[in-house]
């Protein structure tokens, strides 16, 4: 590691929207080429709910990044109220399933088949503790009297700590963290309980969606929170903790769904997300903790192989794109037109 360029094992990205269709073929790439391996999230229309759906999507995925022959995607089941524990188990033993995915219905995007309460998914969380499948959640609560900024907060004394009293030994991985009371959390809980942290969410506050014109291409769930918060993300990423890894949750939405009315939620990072990461650290001075964070303390958690293969980014300059488009969709990536200063080599 020099100050202008650092060597990494090549990271993975434990948090990914792919989609389907024309989106897969046209986002799935972006990520194959600069991690090992990523966990797909199942919020598709309709979810995957079952270990069959989850084996097709599988080999659409790997249609979509047949450029990338060793990307390998992660498959995660979306729990719903009436989800099947044995096909969720035995698709966790065939290595079909990573882990599971828990939305609170109504929660974000395509979360209207998700948990309406966690109790109804008691005996497949327990069948998940015993078997040492991770869950991983979106932690917010969706009440309609609990303010947005407040929900993932409130998800922590309402739904986790009673969760994991219940199951001690459940492995979780507390997503997308937004707040500095779940970097706390998550840092005061015990081993079988990690986090992953977005670039974005290290890099804005709430300010930078809303102050001078509301800017949609910042919209995400959980939404941006005040500064303090932000801070606190960066130094738990950037402390080498074993808890906290790389997840982006890049969610590309077409450019229209964006720029609407009603804006959809989610920030399309996977074009440059190694170098959206490298520059925080960078700007922490904290190079030497970014390979644990995006290489070493996810495969760890989820027990997997670290990978072999490395990685160089450099400090060279490049413009970001102002959309993505192919014949039928276009996409505006994050911080687009803006100049960065790392550069995947
Ligand atoms: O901003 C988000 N977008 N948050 C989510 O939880 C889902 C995601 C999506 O699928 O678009
Ligand atoms: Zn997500």
């Amino acid at each position: 590691m020099t100050a202008d360029s650092i060597t990494l094992i090549k990271p993975d990205d434990w948090h990914v929207h792919l989609r389907d269709g024309e989106m897969l073929k046209q986002v799935a790439p972006y990520t194959a080429r600069q991690f090992a391996r990523a966990i797909i999230m199942p919020n598709l229309v309709p979810p995957i709910t079952s270990t069959a759906m989850a084996v097709d999507y599988r080999h659409r995925i790997l249609a979509a990044t047949r450029d990338y022959p060793d990307f390998q995607p992660l498959m995660t089941a979306y729990l719903t109220d009436d989800i099947d524990s044995n096909d969720l188990i035995e698709g966790h033993q065939q290595g079909v399933f990573t882990a599971a995915k828990l939305y609170p219905a109504g929660a974000t995007t395509n979360s209207s088949h998700g948990v309406t309460d966690i109790k109804n998914i008691y005996p497949a969380l327990e069948a998940m503790q015993k078997q040492g499948m991770p869950l991983l959640v979106h932690g917010e609560m969706v009440d309609s009297d609990i303010d947005i900024f407040d929900r993932e907060a409130c998800f922590i004394d309402t739904i986790m700590q009673p969760l994991l009293k219940d199951m001690p030994e459940l492995k979780v991985v507390f997503e997308h963290i937004t707040t500095k009371d779940a970097a706390d959390f998550v840092m005061s809980s015990g081993d079988n309980i990690a986090a992953t942290i977005t670039a974005h969410h290290l890099q804005i506050n709430r300010n930078d969606m809303l102050v001078g014109g509301i800017k949609p291409h910042l919209y995400c769930l959980p939404v941006a929170k005040r500064e303090q918060h932000r801070q606190a993300l960066r130094q738990a990423a950037t402390s080498g903790n074993k808890k906290f890894f790389l997840g982006t949750d890049t969610a590309p939405h077409a450019i229209d769904d964006k720029e609407s009315a009603c804006g959809c939620a989610g920030i399309f990072t996977a074009p440059h997300a190694i170098e959206h990461y490298t520059h925080v650290f960078d700007e922490e001075n904290a190079l030497d903790k970014l390979e644990a964070f995006a290489s070493i303390n996810g495969p760890n958690f989820y027990g997997l192989p670290i990978n072999k293969e490395r990685i160089t980014l450099v400090k060279k300059c490049q413009q970001v794109s102002e959309t993505i488009k192919d014949n039928i969709l276009s996409i505006v990536p994050y911080k687009a037109g803006e100049s960065l200063a790392w550069r995947l080599d």
